[in-house]
């Protein structure tokens, strides 16, 4: 006999941002993401502050088994490091042909994307825009305003996190502050294939 999960919901509360049936938060300080700024010596200036970056609130009880569909909020936090914005560390998914779906919730957000030849694709996130991660892209989000950047991300629950390929090449592209405004531009720091 098929063993049903059972149906459930949980509230993603709009002030806190978190969600009622977490499991996990995880937090990410600027010494979690040593190198991934292009500014290594604006990253090192905030080293003794080691500011927190973001948190990921993520939904308990559901199995990381392929049908199934995980789903979290991510509260970035606003502040730049030099001029280029907080930003998650990124990833592609372990299991690359698995997509996601993010849905902007507060404040003002970008969403970088790459495909593992070093496409780049860029997509402005606002409460109210859902955003398509279509498989395969590599994919990070930054804070562009003044207040926190918060969205909703659902993908399945197999995709697993490529976090090292990031790590070692980098971002082709990075989202800095220019004239008061963000602007995509080269990254500086990428390796070279
Ligand atoms: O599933 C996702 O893509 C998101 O929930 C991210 O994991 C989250 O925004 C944190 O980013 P990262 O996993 O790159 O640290
Ligand atoms: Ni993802």
């Amino acid at each position: 006999m098929t063993d049903y999960m059972p149906p459930f919901t949980s509230t993603v509360d709009l002030q806190s941002c978190t969600i009622t049936n977490v499991a996990t938060t995880l937090s990410r300080r600027l010494a979690d993401m040593r190198g991934l700024y292009a500014d290594a010596q604006a990253e090192a200036a905030l080293a003794a502050s080691n500011p927190l970056i973001y948190e990921v609130h993520y939904a308990a009880n559901i199995p990381e088994e392929a049908g199934q569909l995980s789903y979290c909020t991510t509260v970035l936090y606003p502040g730049k490091v030099g001029d280029e914005y907080f930003m998650t560390k990124g990833h592609y998914h372990a299991k690359g042909d698995r997509a996601e779906v993010y849905y902007g919730l507060q404040g003002e957000g970008c969403l970088l994307l790459q495909t593992p030849e070093g496409e780049v694709n860029f997509q402005v996130m606002k409460p109210g825009v859902a955003a398509y991660v279509p498989p395969y892209w590599g994919h990070r989000t930054m804070n562009v305003g003044a207040v926190n950047f918060v969205f909703l991300a659902v993908f399945p629950a197999d995709a697993g996190y490529d976090y090292k390929t990031i790590a070692d090449e980098g971002f082709a592209s990075i989202v800095v502050e220019r004239d008061g405004k963000p602007a995509v531009i080269a990254n500086p720091r990428r390796a070279k294939k």
